[in-house]
């Protein structure tokens, strides 16, 4: 436990007598409370009494902006007289309240409900007459607070040095974490305690194409834990990250004490403000119930509402890819076996093919003819345009253009070829992080997908980012992931992004923005491998803002299928990939592996053709992070129920409760789970399938071996 003097505490008293605003939750159980201690802004949080965030510093240091030469000031010994930070009298005090309910495009339930109370301090900075307002939103699971900046004779322009919002917790819990990176998300979760983190973190990364590592600071969404008879889970997180860094977490392991680290740009700036403006959100979702934190819609609830005009071209969308292939090895992006190409000038034509070229007519055709006869909307092609040769690690800005096929893949034939068997081609737009050449190229690329008749496109950001020096989370990266997906709602595109940043809630605003990768997704299977425990962490971490593009569906799991010898493995079950179209939420949704594993277990695959991608309800039924999810969602504008649960490297018993189902109803379930001798590392294709009739009473047993998983389809019975 930490100290806390007796003269700490009577001073906090009279300054909560003297100068606090509180706020309580719609439900009563929460309580926020702000105040100044000498002009410095402080925040709290309690749940039914008890405190679940001491007394914390909120703040932003600044720098002088007169001349906007910021390189020449970054080099300058740090100045305070320009912060934000102190020296604040209170101006002014605002209440709000809402309750609403607001109904997502793709979602995981009809109905999300925003129901918070609000309040708004105005505090004036009297040495230099400056006005900053801090907002804060608490809602039945948890807070939200954000600086706002009004426009203003003194505060017009300026740049940010840091964020310093605090979150000092009073005892050092469990937490499930990964390594605050500027550049990748791509890392294995850590389970240790807080105190624990500064052991833990030189070991707790791998390499990645881009890296930028920050010493002893965790990313976000970060999930905790305090421990003990009366457990408490709390995520800690960020909503409407917009034209603003993404913010790390920084570790005071003494005190259990975190703080905001935003990204840097290519300067070592943190953010070019104009006033008006305002922060992102800081989240502090918090409940007894791990289940209740997992199934919060606080970040989506932080988002506006969305101003587009024509939302009907955003469908849930299920899709196979011409992609494993490659990253396993067996195939290749590039054509031929060059390796200095020229986009606009290379004749690919004149080239020597590799022979390992995937995404080929023929085999493209074949991919078509295999998602049609499973009913597969969307097949996604990877390495279909000129530029593969040389495409990564050599900060080349000019990498792709975009529109130009490779020799043997014929964009119009194979577009046609497929819409004519109802399968619509996804783009790929790979920009090997050189963002800029994207913006040059994207409404020529789009105007192209428009012509074809592509409705979504997978883009992606390997390598560092061109502009030099910039950043996968800076702002003007973060910018210029909007910016496209603005563009591509203009074509009516939508748009999964892979290595962008993480999400926090802005799908509300941009619907067409269907999913993202922003972690470690299954390519890592064949890169190293993902932890048996790691589906279990990402619904309470990555996914609190948004879906995931995890790409789940790979039967064959062991690779020395395809070349003899090889160790490399995908660490779960068969049973457990079905799973994982339930646990995660994914409304593009993808079936990863080749269609040769998949003909070889019909039987397991009809779960993957059966399964929805867009929910009319979702019930979380148990879940503790890094050991166990059980989730049950409801197909949308149907009856049918699917049901999925995965485990850590620990086997598990576990009973579905069917009482989720409506009373009185019978349905058919059919059941996929582990086999008897299923093992995730032995005998991961050893799998049983059957069927019951069940209803609101049926409590099902299921085993789960370690690394395993089950997954359930229910109808009901006319
Ligand atoms: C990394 C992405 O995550 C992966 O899905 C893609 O195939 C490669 N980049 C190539 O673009
Ligand atoms: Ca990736």
């Amino acid at each position: 436990m930490k100290k806390f003097t007796i003269g700490a505490a009577l001073l906090s008293m009279m300054f909560t007598g003297i100068n606090a605003q509180s706020l309580k939750s719609p439900d009563g159980k929460f309580e926020a409370n702000f105040q100044l201690k000498n002009g410095v802004p402080f925040y709290n949080l309690k749940y039914n009494g008890n405190v679940v965030v001491e007394d914390s510093k909120l703040g932003l240091r600044l720098f002088k902006d007169s001349s906007i030469k910021f390189a020449s000031e970054i080099a300058k010994p740090e100045d305070a007289s320009f912060d934000l930070n102190n020296g604040f009298t209170k101006t002014a005090e605002k209440r709000d309240a809402k309750n609403e309910t607001w109904q997502p495009i793709l979602g995981e339930k009809k109905n999300y409900i925003n129901d918070y109370n609000e309040l708004a301090v105005t505090l004036n900075q009297t040495s230099s007459d400056r006005s900053i307002v801090i907002k804060f939103r608490l809602f039945n699971d948890g807070l939200g607070f954000r600086y706002e900046f009004p426009q203003q004779k003194n505060l017009n322009y300026f740049v940010i040095r840091e964020e310093d919002s605090e979150i000092d917790f009073p005892t050092d819990m469990k937490a499930w974490w990964i390594v605050a990176d500027y550049d990748s998300q791509e890392y294995q979760y850590q389970t240790t305690k807080i105190s624990e983190i500064p052991t833990q973190w030189p070991k707790a990364f791998d390499s990645n194409a881009s890296q930028t590592l920050i010493k002893n600071a965790v990313q976000s969404p970060l999930m905790l834990k305090k421990e003990g008879k009366e457990p408490l889970y709390v995520n800690v997180g960020e909503a409407a990250v917009l034209d603003y860094p993404a913010s790390h977490l920084e570790v005071d392991a003494q005190n259990f004490k975190f703080k905001t680290h935003l990204t840097a740009d290519r300067q070592g700036a943190k953010g070019y403000i104009q006033t008006p403006s305002t922060t992102p959100w800081r989240t502090i979702i918090v409940s007894p119930k791990a289940e209740v934190v997992m199934d919060s819609k606080m970040m989506f609830n932080l988002n506006e509402p969305t101003k587009y005009k024509d939302t009907s071209y955003i469908k849930p969308t299920k899709y196979m890819g011409v992609w494993w292939e490659m990253i396993i090895g067996k195939s290749q992006w590039a054509y031929s076996t060059a390796e200095n190409v020229h986009i606009g000038k290379t004749d690919f034509s004149k080239l020597t093919p590799n022979g390992k070229h995937a995404a080929n007519n023929t085999k493209v055709k074949e991919y078509i003819d295999f998602a049609s006869a499973n009913g597969f909307q969307g097949l996604l092609i990877e390495g279909w345009n000129t530029g593969w040769e040389d495409w990564f690690g050599h900060s080349k800005e000019f990498v792709f253009d975009f529109i130009t096929p490779y020799p043997d893949f014929d964009l119009k034939m194979l577009n046609d070829y497929a819409h004519s068997k109802n399968v619509d081609l996804i783009m790929h737009h790979e920009t090997s992080g050189s963002a800029s050449n994207y913006e040059r190229w994207s409404d020529k690329a789009f105007e192209t997908m428009n012509k074809y008749g592509y409705k979504s496109v997978k883009t992606g950001y390997v390598g560092d980012i061109i502009p030099r020096g910039e950043h996968h989370y800076s702002q003007w990266t973060i910018n210029h992931y909007y910016r496209i997906v603005e563009k591509a709602n203009d074509y009516k595109i939508m748009v999964n992004s892979h290595e962008s940043v993480r999400p926090g809630g802005e799908s509300r605003t941009y619907p067409n923005y269907i999913s993202a990768e922003a972690a470690r997704g299954t390519e890592y299977e064949a890169f190293g491998g993902n932890k048996p425990d790691h589906q279990t962490i990402l619904p309470f971490t990555r996914w609190m803002g948004g879906s995931m593009d995890y790409t789940p569906g790979i039967f064959q799991t062991k690779l020395d299928y395809y070349f003899p010898g090889d160790k490399r493995f995908v660490q779960t079950t068969l049973a457990k990939q079905l799973a994982l179209y339930v646990v995660m939420y994914m409304p593009l949704q993808m079936a990863a592996d080749l269609p040769e594993n998949y003909a070889k277990h019909m039987d397991a695959f009809q779960f993957i053709k059966d399964v929805a991608a867009d929910w009319d309800d979702t019930k979380i039924l148990s879940a503790e992070p890094g050991d166990y999810i059980h989730t049950a969602r409801k197909a949308k504008g149907t009856e049918n129920w699917f049901v999925g649960g995965v485990t850590d490297e620990n086997p598990r018993d576990y009973t579905v409760d069917f009482s989720f189902l409506d009373k009185g109803k019978k349905y058919e379930a059919t059941v996929y789970e582990d086999g008897k001798d299923a093992d995730y590392i032995n005998n991961p294709q050893s799998y049983k399938i059957y069927k019951k009739t069940v209803d609101s009473k049926t409590k099902l047993p299921i085993h789960l071996v370690r690394s395993g998983g089950y997954a359930i389809s229910l109808k009901p019975i006319k």
